[in-house]
């Protein structure tokens, strides 16, 4: 699990006891997650999932699109809130290259009675996405990108073909833990270039209304203008 950057130990706790507790699957998920080793430090932290599921219920989104699955956390925290919204009628598509970890995401929807309202699309994103613009483009409510970081720009631009007007993407690791306010690392490192270069794009882009925020290791949002 991943914590939000600068944030100290007391602040996170207090954070966390802050919200709401985790339902039974997504604490399930956590922690069998947090049990992998280091690659866990891929999933959002609970502040971010309950932050996912207001965003969800702002935007009254009952079709969700997620770049970036892992063992499901994300997927799950945006699904309840859709779930508890729109009931069967509530949808999500998940996006990941890896049949490993997404294998894992299975038990935890299956127990919090949501494995069939999530469909996995298992490939690159970018080939995904072409395929789910042809489908449902114009009609998903809010996208949530938080995979590989030289593939967001593409990203957004498939976000802006499948979101309605008033719908809401979300890039996660726009911090990418500070680098991104270090031109040296800029000029070292593709993701830390990708990520800033994209900021610098949302920014200016007169398609979208938007907010940095620092949530987690830094939240990206727009909002898809009319
Ligand atoms: C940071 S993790 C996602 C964490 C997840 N949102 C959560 O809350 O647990 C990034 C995921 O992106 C996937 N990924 C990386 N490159 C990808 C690509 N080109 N297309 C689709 N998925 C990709 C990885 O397999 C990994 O599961």
């Amino acid at each position: 699990m991943s914590s939000s950057f600068g944030l100290d130990a007391r602040l996170t706790a207090y954070v966390r006891n802050a919200n709401r507790t985790e339902t039974p699957a997504l604490q399930r998920c956590r922690l069998e997650t947090e049990a992998m080793g280091s690659v866990s430090v891929m999933q959002i932290s609970p502040e971010q999932g309950a932050f996912l599921q207001m965003c969800a219920r702002l935007v009254q989104a009952r079709t969700a699109v997620e770049i970036g699955v892992f063992t499901g956390y994300s997927a799950l925290a945006t699904m309840l809130a859709m779930g508890d919204m729109h009931g069967p009628a509530a949808r999500l598509y998940g996006c990941d290259i890896s049949d490993d970890y997404t294998g894992r995401a299975h038990s935890y929807w299956q127990e919090a009675g949501l494995d069939g309202q999530i469909e996995l699309r298992i490939g690159d994103a970018r080939e995904t996405l072409a395929g789910l613009i042809a489908e449902i483009a114009g009609s998903v409510d809010m996208v949530f990108i938080d995979a590989d970081k030289t593939g967001y720009d593409a990203y957004y631009e498939a976000a802006l073909q499948l979101l309605r007007p008033g719908g809401l993407v979300l890039f996660d690791n726009v911090l990418w833990s500070g680098s991104v306010a270090d031109p040296e690392r800029c000029a070292a490192d593709a993701d830390t270039a990708a990520l800033k270069a994209l900021a610098d794009k949302i920014r200016d882009d007169a398609r979208v209304d938007m907010a940095f925020t620092t949530i987690g290791d830094g939240i990206l949002m727009a909002v898809k203008r009319d």
